[in-house]
């Protein structure tokens, strides 16, 4: 329940700004980073009163939006409707506050992270693939019965609870992301359509369950084979792949698991199996009703010399999780941008004081990172950067519009820009997916 007892929609008090520490509605004490998702940040959390853990995704809205942000009554329906489910593999939804600039979705916790972070070692045996393909579908069906369909099932959405079963996230909230991407807010979507049916790529009308088993598909294949099912550096290629249903399995693949994969992976909508034929399948059913947890020794990594894992690159990529599209197309009403780098913080900090001083701009050293101001403008850029792995950072460009636009406006396009630009973590073939 709301704290306040209001909606949970309503605007409430929160802190200015979310840092470790801080206590979010009187209620939420923020404990650490979980990650970035597609258009938010999450956070470890921890309930003030019972000391239970929670995860809360925070949404900023865009400045341009932040006066009379009224929510729309589909995004209520599809929360309370979320609020209402509960099952032992989609992870529960707590309540969902906001401010007149952010929205928090306090949700249940899965301690034990990604799913997918277990797999930039190698691969999972055919039988734990199955196990897991089985808790997705008995997610993805339970969901499906009471009219939510999730349409952008990827990696990033499969966590792991305590005893290492799977949890999806953010079922249902695809169409609050689909209002919060029309309302113009922040997130353009970047990435790769590795996961995505084709009937969604080719924009035509589709099938939410079918459109869902095809991304339950492409997960199955990768928990199995380590690599993604279609896959090319060149983007073209990449979509061609995915309307033919073009995937190579590997040499370890069972002849029953192809089978099975070539009707999940069926490019045509309708002959595609559907939720209730996969119950029904012979594979699929192996073991289904065992109630076993999964154990340690069965939580096997398989590796292999000469198969291209997934890297952290690829988890980040593909899961939308990086949007440099502002930095490269430049849009004039950007706030906020995310990209991924390669470089140690003090070597992106230090790049972009340079920059700065040269062009006269007042540097402020924060905690978080740097803060750039125009002398006689309202030109600020904030620099934060976010360790994401031992090799990555993610770097957070905020940037306000300037009343004295043309200088500060040439300041950015002209200097930092080219600077962040550098600073991107990209390989030759990524760079081709960036919308
Ligand atoms: N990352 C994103 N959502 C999460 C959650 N609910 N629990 C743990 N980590 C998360």
């Amino acid at each position: 329940m709301n704290s306040s007892g209001a909606d949970e929609y309503s605007p409430s008090t929160a802190t200015k700004k979310e840092e470790m520490g801080t206590t979010l509605f009187g209620k939420y004490k923020l404990d650490k980073i979980l990650g970035y998702g597609a258009f938010a940040k999450v956070y470890h959390a921890r309930d003030i009163k019972t000391g239970q853990s929670v995860a809360i995704k925070v949404i900023n809205k865009t400045k341009s939006l932040k006066t009379g942000f009224i929510p729309n009554a589909v995004i209520k329906r599809e929360i309370s409707i979320m609020r209402r489910l509960n099952h032992p593999h989609i992870v529960r939804l707590f309540e969902v506050l906001a401010t007149t600039t952010k929205i928090y979705f306090v949700m249940e916790y899965a301690q034990g992270g990604e799913l997918f972070s277990k797999l930039t070692k190698g691969r999972f045996s055919e039988d734990l693939s199955r196990r897991y393909f089985q808790q997705l579908i008995t997610a993805v069906r339970f969901y499906h019965s009471r009219g939510v369909y999730h349409r952008d099932l990827k990696p990033e959405n499969l966590l792991l609870d305590e005893n290492w079963n799977l949890k999806v996230t953010d079922f249902g909230l695809s169409a609050v992301k689909e209002e919060i991407k029309s309302d113009g807010l922040l997130h353009t979507l970047c990435g790769t359509p590795a996961y995505v049916a084709p009937e969604i790529l080719s924009k035509k009308g589709y099938d939410g369950a079918k459109a869902d088993v095809w991304s339950c598909g492409v997960i199955l294949f990768v928990l199995n084979a380590g690599y993604l099912p279609f896959n090319d550096r060149n983007l073209m290629n990449m979509y061609r792949k995915i309307y033919n249903g073009e995937f190579k399995c590997p040499r370890w693949m069972s002849s029953e698991m192809k089978r099975f994969l070539s009707r999940v992976l069926d490019p045509n909508p309708v002959s595609r199996i559907t939720v209730d034929e996969i119950m029904n399948d012979p594979w699929f059913k192996i073991g289904y009703n065992e109630v076993k947890s999964i154990s340690e020794e069965e939580f096997d990594i398989h590796g292999e010399d000469d198969i291209p894992y997934l890297n952290a690159f690829n988890l980040i990529s593909f899961s939308s999780g990086v949007d440099i599209s502002g930095l490269l197309n430049q849009p004039e009403t950007v706030s906020s941008e995310r990209f991924v780098s390669a470089e140690a913080t003090e070597v992106i900090l230090a790049r972009i004081v340079e920059v700065a001083e040269v062009e006269k701009l007042i540097v402020t050293k924060k905690e978080w990172g740097v803060k750039l101001k125009g002398e006689n403008s309202n030109f600020v850029v904030a620099l934060e950067v976010h360790i994401l792995t031992k090799e990555l950072v993610v770097v957070e460009v905020k940037r306000r519009q300037s009343i004295d636009e043309c200088c500060s406006q040439k300041i950015w396009k002209d200097k930092i820009r080219p600077e962040l630009l550098k600073l991107v973590y990209l390989s030759e073939g990524s760079k081709k997916i960036i919308c």
